[in-house]
């Protein structure tokens, strides 16, 4: 898909391209080289962190011997504190979350140098990589144990890595006066989740990039977290996702209504808010439809193939749709 920018933020062209499973599929021209290089963890955790599925249930990573990290508990998110993230982000899931997401963006971000935002950015493994790839990065993420993790990781840089990254505490949606506007690409990624409404970061993520910059999110795919439970094995837990809460063999007089979605975890709404704000999608992608489930395994000498894998589902139907986070990558078009 082409960028075709326009100058008018107030008549934004609706375009839902992110809805239930059985949306067209993603074109071939969304299936991107991969970045050279493996995944850039600076932190190889040595501590079990977090919860971990109930082992009796069949789940898969209870019969690893070694775990790094579960950090999410079965179905939330996958950031309880600094510490366990860097952990997290040495785990299988998460080497596949972040493999996949540079993958993609490598596709949309203009060439470097550009000046890139990663609002959230967390321990700044996005952050790292692209400067890598010689882009300027500005990091405004308001927890200041995530902003010591990237110096730790920026520290191990060189030099010309570590100058063309900036970083600045501060809370998302006060991001226009913290760093002002005019960013050729704006990450936000794994953030959504953590605000009550996501409608005034996201807004906010439109007025901080250029017109024609891109924008990118990633946040949960909330009609598909039953997948997780029920790939490992926790029935009553994918029951009740299911929006179905009675037990098995309870009289069911009917069908029990969906269960509702926090709105930052509705991907369609995601879309829809980034467009309404004066953006059209470019392409959604799926993170992890195969791997999600296995909790905090470590990534294995197959690593490259899983990405593969991970990648190919991520951008076709019908696996994308039930990939348990939704990658946005929307174009400002005014
Ligand atoms: C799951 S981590 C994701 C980090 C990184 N973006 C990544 O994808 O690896 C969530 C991050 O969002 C940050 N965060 C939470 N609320 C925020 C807000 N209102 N504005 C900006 N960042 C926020 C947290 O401090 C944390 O670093």
């Amino acid at each position: 898909m082409q960028p075709s920018p326009t100058s008018d933020r107030r008549t934004p062209v609706f375009d839902h391209t992110v809805p239930p499973p059985g949306h067209p599929s993603a074109s071939s021209r969304e299936l991107r080289e991969p970045p050279s290089g493996g995944p850039q963890v600076h932190h190889a955790p040595a501590r079990v962190a977090g919860h971990r599925p109930e082992p009796s249930h069949g789940d898969p990573a209870a019969r690893e011997p070694r775990v790094l990290a579960v950090v999410d508990g079965s179905d939330t998110a996958d950031y309880v504190d600094a510490a366990d993230y860097v952990a997290h982000t040495a785990t299988l899931r998460g080497v596949i979350r972040q493999r996949l997401v540079t993958r993609a963006l490598i596709g949309h971000l203009p060439p470097a140098p550009a000046r890139l935002l990663d609002i959230g950015g967390g321990n700044g493994v996005q952050a790292l990589e692209f400067a890598r790839r010689g882009y300027n990065v500005t990091v405004c993420e308001p927890d200041p144990r995530m902003l010591a993790e990237t110096r730790r990781g920026l520290a191990d840089a060189p030099e010309s890595v570590r100058r063309r990254v900036e970083l600045v505490r501060g809370d998302g949606r006060d991001a226009v006066h913290l760093v002002g506007t005019g960013w050729d690409a704006t990450f936000c990624h794994g953030v959504i989740m953590f605000v009550p409404e996501p409608a005034p970061l996201l807004n906010v993520l439109v007025e901080l990039t250029r017109p024609g910059g891109i924008i990118s999110v990633v946040g949960k795919n909330g009609p598909a977290l039953a997948l997780r439970a029920g790939l490992q094995g926790r029935w009553r837990d994918t029951t009740a996702l299911l929006g179905e809460p009675r037990a098995v063999g309870a009289a069911r007089p009917g069908r029990q209504p969906a269960v509702q979605l926090p709105p930052g975890d509705d991907p369609a709404n995601v879309a829809a808010i980034l467009t309404a704000a004066g953006t059209r999608s470019l392409a959604w992608y799926g993170i992890r439809t195969f791997t999600d489930h296995l909790g905090g395994i470590p990534p294995g000498s197959d690593v490259d193939a899983v990405v593969d894998a991970e990648w190919a589902a991520g951008a076709r139907d019908p696996y994308r749709g039930i990939a348990r986070l939704i990658h946005h990558v929307h174009r400002r078009t005014g």
